[in-house]
Protein backbone atom coordinates (compact mmCIF):
# COMPACT_ATOMS: atom_id res chain seq x y z
CA UNK A 1 0.00 0.00 0.00
CA UNK A 2 1.34 3.20 -0.89
CA UNK A 3 1.12 6.18 1.14
CA UNK A 4 1.19 9.68 0.39
CA UNK A 5 3.34 12.24 1.90
CA UNK A 6 3.02 14.93 -0.03
CA UNK A 7 1.06 18.10 1.44
CA UNK A 8 -2.26 18.57 1.11
CA UNK A 9 -2.20 20.71 -1.39
CA UNK A 10 -0.44 18.33 -4.06
CA UNK A 11 -2.90 16.06 -3.58
CA UNK A 12 -6.07 18.75 -3.94
CA UNK A 13 -7.89 20.04 -6.38
CA UNK A 14 -8.22 23.57 -6.49
CA UNK A 15 -11.37 25.56 -8.23
CA UNK A 16 -11.47 29.32 -8.79
CA UNK A 17 -14.61 31.38 -7.97
CA UNK A 18 -14.76 34.72 -8.73
CA UNK A 19 -17.68 35.73 -6.11
CA UNK A 20 -19.57 38.52 -8.37
CA UNK A 21 -20.68 35.78 -11.35
CA UNK A 22 -20.46 32.73 -9.17
CA UNK A 23 -24.65 32.45 -8.22
CA UNK A 24 -26.87 35.25 -7.39
CA UNK A 25 -29.04 34.79 -4.72
CA UNK A 26 -31.25 37.91 -3.55
CA UNK A 27 -32.28 38.04 -7.31
CA UNK A 28 -29.63 41.76 -7.08
CA UNK A 29 -27.73 40.39 -10.11
CA UNK A 30 -24.22 39.92 -8.07
CA UNK A 31 -22.92 36.74 -7.07
CA UNK A 32 -23.03 36.26 -3.53
CA UNK A 33 -21.56 34.09 -0.94
CA UNK A 34 -24.98 32.43 0.06
CA UNK A 35 -24.38 31.24 -3.62
CA UNK A 36 -21.32 29.85 -3.16
CA UNK A 37 -22.61 27.92 -0.13
CA UNK A 38 -25.31 26.69 -1.93
CA UNK A 39 -23.12 25.05 -4.36
CA UNK A 40 -20.67 23.26 -2.49
CA UNK A 41 -21.97 19.97 -2.92
CA UNK A 42 -21.79 20.54 -6.71
CA UNK A 43 -17.99 21.02 -6.09
CA UNK A 44 -17.85 17.80 -3.73
CA UNK A 45 -19.16 15.84 -6.36
CA UNK A 46 -16.98 17.56 -9.02
CA UNK A 47 -14.32 16.26 -6.37
CA UNK A 48 -11.98 19.54 -5.65
CA UNK A 49 -10.66 20.16 -2.15
CA UNK A 50 -9.72 23.99 -2.18
CA UNK A 51 -11.14 27.00 -3.18
CA UNK A 52 -9.31 30.06 -4.27
CA UNK A 53 -11.68 32.84 -3.40
CA UNK A 54 -11.22 35.85 -5.66
CA UNK A 55 -11.61 38.88 -3.15
CA UNK A 56 -14.82 39.50 -1.14
CA UNK A 57 -13.61 42.57 1.19
CA UNK A 58 -15.17 45.52 1.33
CA UNK A 59 -14.29 47.20 -1.79
CA UNK A 60 -15.94 50.46 -3.94
CA UNK A 61 -15.13 48.12 -7.06
CA UNK A 62 -13.03 50.14 -9.18
CA UNK A 63 -11.06 47.12 -9.93
CA UNK A 64 -13.98 44.19 -8.68
CA UNK A 65 -12.46 43.34 -5.27
CA UNK A 66 -8.55 43.97 -6.04
CA UNK A 67 -9.20 47.49 -4.89
CA UNK A 68 -9.75 46.61 -0.76
CA UNK A 69 -10.88 49.53 1.17
CA UNK A 70 -11.05 47.18 4.43
CA UNK A 71 -9.35 43.71 5.02
CA UNK A 72 -11.51 43.12 7.87
CA UNK A 73 -15.28 43.30 6.52
CA UNK A 74 -17.34 41.60 3.64
CA UNK A 75 -18.61 43.45 0.90
CA UNK A 76 -22.43 44.21 1.69
CA UNK A 77 -23.29 43.01 -1.82
CA UNK A 78 -21.50 39.65 -0.87
CA UNK A 79 -22.75 39.03 2.45
CA UNK A 80 -21.40 39.58 6.04
CA UNK A 81 -18.79 37.57 7.98
CA UNK A 82 -21.32 35.97 9.76
CA UNK A 83 -22.07 34.16 5.88
CA UNK A 84 -18.06 34.17 5.44
CA UNK A 85 -17.93 31.81 8.58
CA UNK A 86 -20.65 29.91 7.94
CA UNK A 87 -18.95 29.33 3.87
CA UNK A 88 -15.60 28.17 5.53
CA UNK A 89 -17.91 25.75 8.32
CA UNK A 90 -20.00 24.18 5.71
CA UNK A 91 -16.60 23.78 2.90
CA UNK A 92 -14.66 22.21 5.77
CA UNK A 93 -17.69 19.46 6.30
CA UNK A 94 -17.30 18.61 2.88
CA UNK A 95 -13.47 18.63 3.13
CA UNK A 96 -13.28 21.85 0.85
CA UNK A 97 -10.86 24.58 2.13
CA UNK A 98 -10.93 28.25 1.41
CA UNK A 99 -8.07 30.13 0.33
CA UNK A 100 -8.43 33.62 0.44
CA UNK A 101 -7.21 36.04 -1.79
CA UNK A 102 -5.13 39.01 -0.40
CA UNK A 103 -4.24 42.03 -2.88
CA UNK A 104 -1.33 43.74 -0.29
CA UNK A 105 1.02 45.13 -2.96
CA UNK A 106 -1.68 48.10 -3.15
CA UNK A 107 -5.03 48.66 -1.51
CA UNK A 108 -8.64 51.06 -2.46
CA UNK A 109 -7.76 55.17 -2.49
CA UNK A 110 -10.78 54.70 -0.03
CA UNK A 111 -9.00 52.96 2.65
CA UNK A 112 -8.81 54.49 5.57
CA UNK A 113 -4.93 54.45 5.86
CA UNK A 114 -4.90 55.92 2.44
CA UNK A 115 -7.01 58.73 3.10
CA UNK A 116 -5.21 59.70 6.14
CA UNK A 117 -1.63 59.30 4.02
CA UNK A 118 -3.01 62.17 1.95
CA UNK A 119 -1.77 64.73 5.17
CA UNK A 120 1.34 65.10 4.70
CA UNK A 121 1.80 65.36 8.31
CA UNK A 122 -0.22 61.65 8.60
CA UNK A 123 1.70 59.06 10.56
CA UNK A 124 -0.15 57.42 7.67
CA UNK A 125 1.65 59.23 5.01
CA UNK A 126 4.43 56.79 4.59
CA UNK A 127 2.43 54.06 4.20
CA UNK A 128 1.80 55.01 0.69
CA UNK A 129 4.74 55.76 -2.04
CA UNK A 130 4.74 59.65 -2.40
CA UNK A 131 6.96 61.92 -4.65
CA UNK A 132 7.51 65.32 -5.37
CA UNK A 133 6.92 65.97 -9.10
CA UNK A 134 9.99 66.70 -11.60
CA UNK A 135 10.54 69.93 -13.56
CA UNK A 136 10.56 69.52 -17.37
CA UNK A 137 11.31 71.62 -20.22
CA UNK A 138 9.93 75.46 -19.56
CA UNK A 139 9.23 74.45 -16.01
CA UNK A 140 6.14 72.34 -17.40
CA UNK A 141 5.28 69.85 -14.30
CA UNK A 142 6.25 65.83 -15.26
CA UNK A 143 5.48 62.80 -12.76
CA UNK A 144 8.51 61.42 -10.72
CA UNK A 145 9.53 59.05 -12.96
CA UNK A 146 8.22 57.30 -16.29
CA UNK A 147 6.79 54.28 -14.94
CA UNK A 148 3.91 53.50 -16.34
CA UNK A 149 0.63 51.60 -14.65
CA UNK A 150 0.45 47.59 -15.75
CA UNK A 151 -3.20 48.98 -17.19
CA UNK A 152 -1.12 51.42 -19.20
CA UNK A 153 -1.14 55.08 -18.65
CA UNK A 154 1.77 56.66 -16.10
CA UNK A 155 2.06 55.38 -12.93
CA UNK A 156 1.69 58.40 -10.80
CA UNK A 157 -1.42 60.13 -9.74
CA UNK A 158 -1.15 63.86 -8.15
CA UNK A 159 -2.97 64.53 -5.36
CA UNK A 160 -3.97 68.12 -4.90
CA UNK A 161 -3.78 68.21 -0.86
CA UNK A 162 -0.30 68.09 -1.06
CA UNK A 163 0.51 68.57 -4.48
CA UNK A 164 2.57 65.27 -4.51
CA UNK A 165 2.58 62.25 -6.51
CA UNK A 166 1.16 58.64 -5.72
CA UNK A 167 2.35 55.36 -7.22
CA UNK A 168 0.00 53.14 -8.47
CA UNK A 169 0.88 50.25 -10.29
CA UNK A 170 -2.73 49.49 -11.62
CA UNK A 171 -5.92 52.03 -11.42
CA UNK A 172 -5.54 55.55 -10.12
CA UNK A 173 -7.84 54.07 -7.45
CA UNK A 174 -5.30 51.18 -6.11
CA UNK A 175 -2.06 53.20 -4.53
CA UNK A 176 0.42 51.24 -3.95
CA UNK A 177 1.33 50.44 -0.62
CA UNK A 178 5.34 51.41 0.72
CA UNK A 179 6.73 48.10 2.39
CA UNK A 180 9.81 49.86 3.30
CA UNK A 181 7.65 50.87 6.08
CA UNK A 182 7.78 47.95 8.19
CA UNK A 183 4.08 49.40 10.11
CA UNK A 184 2.97 47.91 6.36
CA UNK A 185 3.84 44.77 6.85
CA UNK A 186 2.74 44.46 10.78
CA UNK A 187 -0.63 45.72 9.60
CA UNK A 188 -0.52 43.10 6.42
CA UNK A 189 0.29 40.57 8.70
CA UNK A 190 -2.44 41.17 11.56
CA UNK A 191 -4.58 40.58 8.14
CA UNK A 192 -3.74 37.29 7.44
CA UNK A 193 -3.91 36.24 11.01
CA UNK A 194 -7.12 37.39 11.07
CA UNK A 195 -8.33 35.49 8.54
CA UNK A 196 -6.63 32.20 9.42
CA UNK A 197 -7.84 32.80 13.03
CA UNK A 198 -11.26 31.99 11.31
CA UNK A 199 -10.23 29.17 9.67
CA UNK A 200 -8.99 29.80 6.11
CA UNK A 201 -6.17 27.15 4.89
CA UNK A 202 -4.02 30.11 3.04
CA UNK A 203 -3.75 32.62 0.58
CA UNK A 204 -2.98 33.50 -3.14
CA UNK A 205 -1.06 36.87 -2.77
CA UNK A 206 -2.09 38.96 -5.62
CA UNK A 207 1.25 40.30 -7.27
CA UNK A 208 3.18 39.32 -4.82
CA UNK A 209 6.40 39.90 -6.66
CA UNK A 210 5.74 43.63 -7.03
CA UNK A 211 5.79 44.71 -3.31
CA UNK A 212 9.48 45.80 -3.12
CA UNK A 213 10.35 48.93 -5.54
CA UNK A 214 14.59 48.74 -6.00
CA UNK A 215 14.61 52.53 -6.73
CA UNK A 216 13.00 55.55 -8.65
CA UNK A 217 14.70 56.13 -11.38
CA UNK A 218 13.23 56.01 -14.89
CA UNK A 219 13.48 52.77 -16.34
CA UNK A 220 14.02 51.63 -19.80
CA UNK A 221 10.78 52.58 -21.79
CA UNK A 222 9.74 50.23 -24.57
CA UNK A 223 5.87 49.12 -25.97
CA UNK A 224 4.77 47.59 -22.65
CA UNK A 225 6.63 50.17 -20.97
CA UNK A 226 8.76 51.67 -18.47
CA UNK A 227 9.81 50.65 -15.37
CA UNK A 228 9.52 47.67 -14.68
CA UNK A 229 13.20 46.45 -14.04
CA UNK A 230 12.89 48.46 -11.07
CA UNK A 231 9.67 46.99 -9.13
CA UNK A 232 8.94 43.28 -10.84
CA UNK A 233 10.69 40.94 -9.24
CA UNK A 234 13.62 43.17 -7.76
CA UNK A 235 15.88 42.33 -4.97
CA UNK A 236 14.79 43.08 -1.74
CA UNK A 237 11.29 41.66 -2.64
CA UNK A 238 13.13 37.87 -1.11
CA UNK A 239 13.29 39.69 2.32
CA UNK A 240 10.07 40.85 2.76
CA UNK A 241 8.52 37.14 1.54
CA UNK A 242 10.73 35.53 4.02
CA UNK A 243 9.39 37.72 6.38
CA UNK A 244 5.65 36.71 5.94
CA UNK A 245 6.88 33.20 5.90
CA UNK A 246 8.78 33.20 9.18
CA UNK A 247 6.07 35.09 11.06
CA UNK A 248 2.75 33.80 9.62
CA UNK A 249 2.60 31.52 6.48
CA UNK A 250 5.39 29.06 8.47
CA UNK A 251 4.32 28.87 11.98
CA UNK A 252 0.35 28.48 11.13
CA UNK A 253 0.79 26.06 8.14
CA UNK A 254 -0.84 28.29 5.81
CA UNK A 255 -0.72 27.15 2.28
CA UNK A 256 0.55 30.13 -0.49
CA UNK A 257 0.51 30.40 -4.24
CA UNK A 258 2.48 33.93 -5.02
CA UNK A 259 0.89 35.47 -7.85
CA UNK A 260 3.66 36.89 -10.21
CA UNK A 261 3.35 39.54 -12.86
CA UNK A 262 4.70 38.41 -15.97
CA UNK A 263 7.61 35.79 -16.08
CA UNK A 264 10.07 35.80 -13.12
CA UNK A 265 13.73 34.39 -14.54
CA UNK A 266 14.19 30.71 -13.03
CA UNK A 267 16.54 31.71 -10.60
CA UNK A 268 13.89 33.89 -8.84
CA UNK A 269 11.20 31.06 -8.94
CA UNK A 270 13.24 28.56 -7.27
CA UNK A 271 14.29 31.12 -5.10
CA UNK A 272 10.41 31.84 -4.51
CA UNK A 273 9.35 28.20 -3.85
CA UNK A 274 12.35 27.03 -2.07
CA UNK A 275 10.59 26.69 1.08
CA UNK A 276 10.65 29.62 3.13
CA UNK A 277 8.70 32.27 0.74
CA UNK A 278 5.50 31.03 -1.10
CA UNK A 279 4.75 26.97 -1.73
CA UNK A 280 3.81 27.87 -5.65
CA UNK A 281 3.40 30.62 -7.81
CA UNK A 282 1.23 31.51 -10.88
CA UNK A 283 3.15 32.62 -14.10
CA UNK A 284 2.23 33.55 -17.33
CA UNK A 285 4.98 33.44 -19.56
CA UNK A 286 2.34 31.21 -21.90
CA UNK A 287 1.21 35.16 -22.01
CA UNK A 288 -2.06 33.13 -22.32
CA UNK A 289 -4.32 36.45 -23.06
CA UNK A 290 -1.22 37.96 -24.87
CA UNK A 291 -1.02 39.61 -28.34
CA UNK A 292 1.22 37.14 -30.15
CA UNK A 293 1.60 35.39 -33.57
CA UNK A 294 2.54 32.11 -31.89
CA UNK A 295 -0.50 29.81 -31.87
CA UNK A 296 -1.54 29.66 -28.13
CA UNK A 297 -1.56 25.60 -28.15
CA UNK A 298 2.31 25.79 -29.05
CA UNK A 299 2.92 29.00 -26.13
CA UNK A 300 1.14 26.25 -23.71
CA UNK A 301 3.55 23.34 -24.99
CA UNK A 302 6.78 25.77 -24.48
CA UNK A 303 5.51 27.09 -21.19
CA UNK A 304 5.13 23.43 -20.03
CA UNK A 305 8.58 21.87 -20.87
CA UNK A 306 10.20 25.25 -19.88
CA UNK A 307 8.48 25.38 -16.09
CA UNK A 308 8.01 21.28 -15.71
CA UNK A 309 11.59 21.41 -16.16
CA UNK A 310 12.61 24.33 -13.79
CA UNK A 311 10.23 23.95 -10.75
CA UNK A 312 9.88 20.59 -9.21
CA UNK A 313 6.56 21.30 -7.84
CA UNK A 314 4.24 24.49 -8.81
CA UNK A 315 0.96 25.14 -9.69
CA UNK A 316 -0.83 23.97 -13.14
CA UNK A 317 -3.57 26.23 -14.80
CA UNK A 318 -4.72 27.21 -17.95
CA UNK A 319 -7.65 29.82 -16.81
CA UNK A 320 -8.05 32.49 -14.17
CA UNK A 321 -10.70 35.74 -13.73
CA UNK A 322 -7.76 37.98 -15.94
CA UNK A 323 -7.29 35.59 -18.94
CA UNK A 324 -9.39 34.42 -22.13
CA UNK A 325 -11.42 31.17 -21.56
CA UNK A 326 -8.58 28.35 -22.10
CA UNK A 327 -10.93 26.44 -25.05
CA UNK A 328 -10.61 29.70 -26.97
CA UNK A 329 -7.31 30.57 -26.85
CA UNK A 330 -5.67 27.33 -26.28
CA UNK A 331 -8.55 24.74 -28.02
CA UNK A 332 -11.47 25.30 -30.70
CA UNK A 333 -14.50 26.74 -29.06
CA UNK A 334 -16.52 25.77 -32.04
CA UNK A 335 -15.93 22.77 -34.39
CA UNK A 336 -14.28 20.70 -31.95
CA UNK A 337 -15.24 22.77 -28.05
CA UNK A 338 -16.05 19.39 -26.50
CA UNK A 339 -12.38 17.25 -27.47
CA UNK A 340 -10.66 20.27 -26.93
CA UNK A 341 -11.96 20.89 -23.07
CA UNK A 342 -11.64 17.52 -22.50
CA UNK A 343 -8.03 16.93 -23.70
CA UNK A 344 -7.04 20.50 -21.70
CA UNK A 345 -9.03 18.48 -19.16
CA UNK A 346 -6.12 15.96 -19.44
CA UNK A 347 -3.37 18.37 -19.44
CA UNK A 348 -4.62 20.44 -16.26
CA UNK A 349 -4.74 17.28 -14.09
CA UNK A 350 -2.13 15.19 -15.46
CA UNK A 351 0.93 17.53 -15.34
CA UNK A 352 3.24 17.52 -12.12
CA UNK A 353 1.97 19.88 -9.82
CA UNK A 354 -0.80 21.55 -8.30
CA UNK A 355 -3.93 21.38 -10.86
CA UNK A 356 -5.94 25.13 -10.37
CA UNK A 357 -9.38 25.00 -12.09
CA UNK A 358 -11.57 28.41 -12.63
CA UNK A 359 -15.05 28.54 -12.24
CA UNK A 360 -17.21 27.63 -15.76
CA UNK A 361 -13.76 25.55 -17.46
CA UNK A 362 -15.32 22.30 -16.12
CA UNK A 363 -18.55 23.29 -18.54
CA UNK A 364 -16.47 24.80 -21.53
CA UNK A 365 -17.50 28.23 -21.21
CA UNK A 366 -16.23 30.40 -24.09
CA UNK A 367 -14.38 33.63 -24.67
CA UNK A 368 -17.77 36.07 -25.80
CA UNK A 369 -17.70 38.19 -29.11
CA UNK A 370 -17.80 41.84 -27.79
CA UNK A 371 -18.80 44.33 -30.71
CA UNK A 372 -17.77 47.76 -28.02
CA UNK A 373 -16.03 48.46 -25.24
CA UNK A 374 -19.68 49.37 -23.67
CA UNK A 375 -20.52 46.00 -23.56
CA UNK A 376 -17.62 45.45 -20.84
CA UNK A 377 -16.93 46.37 -17.18
CA UNK A 378 -13.64 45.99 -16.93
CA UNK A 379 -11.14 49.62 -16.30
CA UNK A 380 -8.46 47.94 -18.26
CA UNK A 381 -10.43 48.02 -21.08
CA UNK A 382 -10.95 51.87 -21.79
CA UNK A 383 -7.15 52.36 -20.19
CA UNK A 384 -5.81 49.95 -22.84
CA UNK A 385 -7.78 51.55 -25.72
CA UNK A 386 -6.98 55.43 -24.64
CA UNK A 387 -3.05 53.53 -24.83
CA UNK A 388 -3.65 52.40 -28.90
CA UNK A 389 -5.01 55.65 -29.48
CA UNK A 390 -2.26 57.64 -28.14
CA UNK A 391 -0.21 55.76 -31.04
CA UNK A 392 -2.45 57.64 -33.06
CA UNK A 393 -4.13 54.80 -34.02
CA UNK A 394 -7.60 54.38 -35.32
CA UNK A 395 -10.41 53.13 -33.01
CA UNK A 396 -11.51 50.23 -35.38
CA UNK A 397 -7.89 49.29 -34.59
CA UNK A 398 -7.78 50.09 -30.70
CA UNK A 399 -11.20 48.99 -29.97
CA UNK A 400 -11.00 45.05 -30.81
CA UNK A 401 -7.77 44.76 -29.42
CA UNK A 402 -8.33 46.07 -26.02
CA UNK A 403 -11.94 43.82 -26.08
CA UNK A 404 -9.45 41.14 -26.60
CA UNK A 405 -7.19 41.92 -23.96
CA UNK A 406 -10.50 42.54 -21.77
CA UNK A 407 -10.88 40.14 -19.09
CA UNK A 408 -14.62 39.86 -19.05
CA UNK A 409 -14.26 37.02 -21.19
CA UNK A 410 -13.63 34.82 -17.96
CA UNK A 411 -15.64 36.94 -15.50
CA UNK A 412 -19.67 36.58 -17.43
CA UNK A 413 -21.73 34.94 -15.33
CA UNK A 414 -21.63 31.44 -14.66
CA UNK A 415 -23.50 29.73 -16.96
CA UNK A 416 -26.20 27.10 -14.58
CA UNK A 417 -28.71 26.32 -16.54
CA UNK A 418 -30.55 27.36 -20.16
CA UNK A 419 -32.92 29.66 -18.18
CA UNK A 420 -33.31 32.97 -18.21
CA UNK A 421 -30.37 34.85 -17.50
CA UNK A 422 -28.04 31.86 -16.90
CA UNK A 423 -29.54 30.65 -13.97
CA UNK A 424 -27.43 32.94 -12.29
CA UNK A 425 -29.67 35.56 -11.20
CA UNK A 426 -33.54 36.58 -11.38
CA UNK A 427 -32.73 40.07 -12.86
CA UNK A 428 -30.19 41.00 -15.23
CA UNK A 429 -26.31 40.79 -14.30
CA UNK A 430 -23.62 42.76 -13.61
CA UNK A 431 -22.12 41.76 -16.74
CA UNK A 432 -24.16 40.60 -19.29
CA UNK A 433 -24.30 36.38 -19.87
CA UNK A 434 -22.44 34.64 -22.78
CA UNK A 435 -25.43 34.85 -24.77
CA UNK A 436 -24.14 30.78 -25.12
CA UNK A 437 -25.64 29.72 -22.36
CA UNK A 438 -28.82 28.43 -23.92
CA UNK A 439 -26.31 25.52 -24.65
CA UNK A 440 -23.06 25.57 -22.56
CA UNK A 441 -24.44 25.12 -19.03
CA UNK A 442 -24.34 23.21 -15.87
CA UNK A 443 -27.45 21.47 -15.99
CA UNK A 444 -27.17 20.38 -19.46
CA UNK A 445 -23.62 19.24 -18.30
CA UNK A 446 -24.62 17.15 -15.58
CA UNK A 447 -27.64 15.43 -17.41
CA UNK A 448 -25.13 14.37 -20.19
CA UNK A 449 -22.70 11.56 -18.85
CA UNK A 450 -20.51 11.99 -21.64
CA UNK A 451 -20.21 15.95 -20.95
CA UNK A 452 -17.24 18.18 -20.23
CA UNK A 453 -18.26 18.38 -16.67
CA UNK A 454 -18.29 14.33 -16.15
CA UNK A 455 -14.93 13.97 -17.75
CA UNK A 456 -13.50 16.37 -15.14
CA UNK A 457 -15.49 14.76 -12.60
CA UNK A 458 -13.64 11.28 -13.43
CA UNK A 459 -10.25 12.62 -13.93
CA UNK A 460 -10.24 14.53 -10.73
CA UNK A 461 -11.67 10.97 -9.24
CA UNK A 462 -8.72 9.14 -11.37
CA UNK A 463 -6.10 11.84 -9.71
CA UNK A 464 -7.11 10.99 -6.55
CA UNK A 465 -7.19 6.99 -6.98
CA UNK A 466 -3.21 6.86 -9.21
CA UNK A 467 -0.57 8.41 -6.56
CA UNK A 468 1.85 8.44 -9.80
CA UNK A 469 -0.61 10.58 -11.12
CA UNK A 470 0.07 12.99 -8.37
CA UNK A 471 3.65 12.28 -6.93
CA UNK A 472 5.17 10.53 -10.02
CA UNK A 473 8.37 12.15 -11.50
CA UNK A 474 7.79 13.22 -14.97
CA UNK A 475 9.49 12.49 -18.29
CA UNK A 476 8.47 13.81 -21.84
CA UNK A 477 9.08 12.42 -24.58
CA UNK A 478 10.97 14.32 -27.91
CA UNK A 479 7.57 14.09 -29.48
CA UNK A 480 6.23 16.62 -33.21
CA UNK A 481 5.27 20.26 -32.23
CA UNK A 482 1.58 19.52 -31.97
CA UNK A 483 2.09 16.36 -30.01
CA UNK A 484 2.52 16.96 -26.00
CA UNK A 485 3.68 12.99 -24.66
CA UNK A 486 5.07 12.40 -21.07
CA UNK A 487 5.29 9.75 -18.49
CA UNK A 488 4.42 9.81 -15.06
CA UNK A 489 6.52 7.33 -13.01
CA UNK A 490 6.12 6.12 -8.97
CA UNK A 491 7.74 2.92 -7.93
CA UNK A 492 7.01 0.43 -11.20
CA UNK A 493 3.83 2.16 -11.99
CA UNK A 494 4.24 3.72 -14.83
CA UNK A 495 1.43 5.86 -16.59
CA UNK A 496 1.27 8.06 -20.02
CA UNK A 497 0.01 10.95 -21.38
CA UNK A 498 -0.21 11.65 -25.38
CA UNK A 499 -2.59 14.74 -26.65
CA UNK A 500 -3.33 16.66 -30.08
CA UNK A 501 -3.30 20.32 -29.26
CA UNK A 502 -4.46 20.96 -32.84
CA UNK A 503 -7.48 20.19 -34.83
CA UNK A 504 -5.73 18.43 -37.12
CA UNK A 505 -4.87 14.76 -36.89
CA UNK A 506 -0.90 13.90 -35.95
CA UNK A 507 1.00 11.16 -35.95
CA UNK A 508 2.85 10.15 -32.56
CA UNK A 509 6.63 9.21 -32.65
CA UNK A 510 7.36 5.46 -32.78
CA UNK A 511 5.25 2.80 -31.67
CA UNK A 512 3.05 3.37 -28.39
CA UNK A 513 1.74 0.43 -26.37
CA UNK A 514 -0.47 0.40 -23.41
CA UNK A 515 -4.21 0.05 -21.74
CA UNK A 516 -6.25 3.27 -22.18
CA UNK A 517 -6.92 4.74 -18.63
CA UNK A 518 -8.97 7.53 -20.00
CA UNK A 519 -9.55 9.69 -23.21
CA UNK A 520 -11.90 12.01 -24.48
CA UNK A 521 -12.42 9.45 -27.60
CA UNK A 522 -13.32 5.85 -27.28
CA UNK A 523 -9.79 3.84 -27.86
CA UNK A 524 -9.33 0.46 -25.33
CA UNK A 525 -6.04 -0.17 -26.72
CA UNK A 526 -2.67 1.00 -27.99
CA UNK A 527 -0.48 -1.25 -29.99
CA UNK A 528 1.71 0.60 -32.40
CA UNK A 529 1.75 3.72 -34.76
CA UNK A 530 -0.81 5.95 -33.56
CA UNK A 531 -2.61 8.54 -35.34
CA UNK A 532 -4.22 11.07 -33.06
CA UNK A 533 -7.78 12.70 -34.19
CA UNK A 534 -8.30 16.52 -33.29
CA UNK A 535 -7.44 17.19 -29.48
CA UNK A 536 -7.13 13.63 -28.59
CA UNK A 537 -5.84 13.11 -25.22
CA UNK A 538 -5.16 9.32 -23.88
CA UNK A 539 -3.83 8.47 -20.59
CA UNK A 540 -2.26 4.55 -20.57
CA UNK A 541 -0.61 2.53 -18.49
CA UNK A 542 2.26 1.32 -19.54
C1 LIG B 1 -3.92 40.55 -10.42
C2 LIG B 1 -5.37 40.24 -10.32
O1 LIG B 1 -5.58 38.91 -10.70
C3 LIG B 1 -6.09 41.23 -11.20
O2 LIG B 1 -7.44 40.89 -11.39
C4 LIG B 1 -5.92 42.59 -10.60
O3 LIG B 1 -6.46 43.56 -11.45
C5 LIG B 1 -4.45 42.92 -10.36
N1 LIG B 1 -3.69 41.82 -9.83
C6 LIG B 1 -4.31 44.08 -9.42
O4 LIG B 1 -4.72 43.70 -8.13
CA1 LIG C 1 -26.64 38.91 -4.89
Amino acid sequence: MYTPTSPWWKRTVFYQIYPRSFLDTNGDGIGDLQGIISKLDYLRDLGIGAIWLSPVYTSPNNDYGYDIADYYTINPEYGTLDDMKRLIREAKSRGIRIVMDVAMNHTSSQHKWFQASRDPSSPYRDFYIWKKPQKGLFGRELPPNNWTSVFSGSAWQKDEISGEYYLHLFTKEQPDLNYRNPRVLEEIEKVLNFWLDLGVAGFRCDVFNLLHKSTFRDGRFNFTGGGREYYSSVRGLNGIIKKLHADVFGPRHAFTVGETFGTPSARQAKKFTAGDEVDTIFTFDMNISGLTLEPGAKRLKRATLKWQHILDWNTIFIENHDQNRAVSIFGNDTLYRNESAKMLAVFVLTLRGTPFIYQGQEIGMTNVTYKHMEETKDPMVPMVYRMIRGFRLPRFVAEPIALFLGRDHARTPMQWTDEAHAGFSTTEPWLAENPNYTSINVAQNLRDETSIYHFYRRLIALRSRIPALVDGTIRFKRERSWVLHYTRYLGNKHYAVVMNLSAKPQKVRGKVRGEVVMTNYSRTELDGRLLLEPYEAIIYKK
